[in-house]
């Protein structure tokens, strides 16, 4: 069987119904019965991008896990966001208030990620002295939002990746760090799935770039498909 899967041959596969009730999932038990991938409500996988600096290596590698998605998943759409556009004050997790002159684009953030259509959600960061980025950390603490209005991230696929300028310069604990707030968060975390099945995507930048790292590109694309795949099986 092929590894690029579709909606209607997941739907199709044994055992679906025991992930839909698992999970709670209700479109796609829906979609068996239309049997009709078109007939299905938009999905979307978004992928936060967690470094300050726009446009470089965690964002080039968010853009390989999105691409995969949507190969994996035909139809699902795909959305980049780079958190170093928006101004997400840490200390509002707290119930502290913004400081004079400070703006909050996290409301309007958290109002794209709670949407029905947001099925994934992929959070990437840079490794800054061996875990996530001071961004990374505002952006999943504001989260706090979603579990105090019921948990509304909860049964939302959610993935990790890293980007260290050191093959091993904290990658896994940086991944590890980030999945332990989303599972905060009740969504279903998973990592980047066969064949490497390992905890999630690390990857290296040489010279401010992943081309060269072939190993970790695999790992962000192989991540992309199985956040693509377990959305599509639960709906
Ligand atoms: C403050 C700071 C701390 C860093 N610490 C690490 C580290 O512990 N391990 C590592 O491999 N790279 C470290 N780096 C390098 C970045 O993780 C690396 O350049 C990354 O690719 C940057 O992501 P970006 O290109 O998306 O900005 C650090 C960079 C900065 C600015």
């Amino acid at each position: 069987m092929s590894e690029r899967i579709g909606r209607r041959e997941l739907i199709g596969a044994a055992g679906i119904a025991a992930v839909a009730g698992a999970v709670g999932g209700h479109a796609a038990a829906q979609g068996a019965a239309q049997g009709a991938e078109a007939a299905g409500p938009k999905r979307k996988i978004v992928g936060i991008c967690c470094s300050p600096r726009k446009g470089k290596t965690t964002a080039a590698a968010l853009a390989l896990c999105l691409h995969a998605a949507k190969e994996q998943v035909p139809g699902i759409e795909t959305e980049l966001i780079e958190l170093a556009d928006l101004s997400i004050p840490a200390q509002l997790a707290a119930g502290q208030p913004l400081r004079a002159g400070e703006t909050d684009d996290f409301p309007a953030l958290a109002a794209t990620l709670a949407g029905p259509e947001v099925v994934g959600i992929i959070v990437g960061s840079p490794v800054y002295f061996s875990n996530m980025s001071a961004l990374c950390k505002a952006f999943l603490d504001r989260c706090i939002a979603f579990r105090k209005a019921g948990f509304q991230l909860r049964n939302k696929v959610a993935g990790a990746l890293a980007v260290g300028s050191a093959r091993n310069g904290g990658q896994e604990l940086t991944v590890r760090s980030i999945q332990t707030c989303l599972m905060c968060q009740d969504m279903v975390v998973v990592g980047d799935g066969k064949p490497s099945a390992k905890i999630g995507a690390t990857l290296w930048n040489q010279d401010d770039s992943i081309a060269a790292d072939e190993f970790g590109s695999d790992m962000a694309r192989s991540l992309g498909r199985r956040v693509a795949e377990v959305a599509a099986l639960i709906g």
